[in-house]
């Protein structure tokens, strides 16, 4: 631990008597809280509010029929999502966590033996999940902006004989970056019949980009070549309870519901995700402080020189000044972690976004390491 970061652990008063900054009064009442048991965790690209009190109070509710099966409640979940998007019941597959309804869709691919295209730097689901299935992957390298090179991806899917499955994820983790939905929405349009496509929105109500549309409106006009996918577990904060669905075309979505149990989805994640949806202050802190926190991120990169990509999700990838394995070792020491190598350049790493709080101590540690 070096001297600064050791004055961090040191009573409150003494730094800011010596400071006299706010950034450091945050900064040294926040460093007591984290240790290395209990770091701050800028890692994951959880929400970092925690579950709403709404939620939480379904939850315990929820817990007194823990001895039931969900099936009505997750009926009614898929009732209420249906509504949401002015689709069916039929058009929606709750699942435990958006992971499980993914790894439906490439199952179901698996076995029509499809390649799978994606852009060279995404959520590694599909990757892995191509390992299980013995399928065979194709990343196709993004633009220099870090947006996904759909004409390649088109050309490429157009090579491959047989079935292909082309899994985008917009906006796109790790870069955060959103490409244009009307080129992805005119590919879709446009595909021929063995191309079929998986829109992973896992981050779709935080976007704020206005040129933004959701591939969901293809459902809705009744194309049958695409799968989106939604989650719980970022605007809703509720990663942990495992919870997420799928959207699409009533035929499409039957055929998918093959690929998992109906009842995989457990009771109190099903009442407290129905919870969550009416609960719509939260939704809106949840929006505010993402993008709060991320104008906070982009100023200190900015004042210090270091690029960021610009982010419709609740992280953002940025260069470090540094190399990432130091970068880890040195923000772990200030009981900080932040991602993982994710393909994107030694000097680059994605940070996922805490409470104003959280940024502030993470923006104080980061301009000492680089000061
Ligand atoms: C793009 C993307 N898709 C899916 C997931 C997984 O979501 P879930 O928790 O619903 O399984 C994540 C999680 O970080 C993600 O970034």
């Amino acid at each position: 631990m070096d001297r600064r970061l050791f004055l961090g652990f040191t009573a409150s008063a003494a730094v800011t008597a010596a400071s006299g900054s706010l950034l450091s009064v945050a900064s040294a009442t926040a460093s007591g809280r984290y240790t290395a048991r209990n770091p701050l965790l800028l890692n994951k690209n959880e929400n970092p509010l925690g579950m709403s009190s709404r939620a939480i109070e379904a939850a315990k509710k929820a817990l007194s029929i823990g001895h039931r099966y969900a099936g009505d409640y997750v009926t009614v979940l898929a009732e209420e999502l249906a509504l949401n998007e002015a689709l069916k019941p039929q058009n929606i597959g709750v699942c435990n966590g958006s992971t499980r309804i993914i790894d439906a869709v490439i199952q179901n691919q698996a076995n029509k033996n499809a390649t799978i295209v994606a852009p060279a730097i995404t959520y590694d689901q599909a990757q892995e999940a191509t390992v299980n299935w013995n399928m065979a992957y194709q990343a196709i390298p993004m633009l220099a902006d870090f947006k996904m090179d759909i004409a390649a991806m088109e050309i490429a899917s157009l090579k491959i004989d047989g079935a292909v499955l082309v899994y985008l994820v917009s906006p796109n983790n790790p870069t955060g970056r959103l490409t244009p939905s009307n080129s992805i929405m005119a590919w879709i349009k446009r595909a021929p019949d063995n191309v079929f496509f998986l829109i992973d929105e896992a981050y779709h109500e935080l976007v704020s980009d206005p040129l933004y549309k959701s591939a969901v409106s293809l459902v809705k006009g009744g194309y049958k070549n695409l799968v989106v996918t939604r989650t719980f577990s970022k605007i809703y904060a509720m990663a942990g309870m495992r919870i997420g669905y799928g959207i699409a075309h009533a035929e499409v979505m039957s055929e998918i519901k093959r690929y998992y149990a109906s009842w995989n989805v457990n009771i109190v994640a099903a009442i407290t995700a129905s919870a969550s949806l009416k609960d719509h202050a939260f939704f809106k802190k949840s929006f505010d402080e993402n993008q709060t926190t991320k104008q906070m991120v982009y100023k200190t990169m900015n004042k210090l020189g270091l690029k960021c990509i610009p982010s419709e999700g609740n992280f953002i990838l940025h260069e470090i000044g540094m190399d990432l394995k130091p970068y880890q070792r040195a923000m772990s020491e200030r009981h900080i972690l932040v991602g993982r190598d994710r393909g994107t350049g030694q000097r680059w790493n994605r940070l996922s976004m805490g409470t104003v709080e959280e940024m502030t101590y993470f923006i104080d540690q980061f301009q000492r390491l680089h000061s």
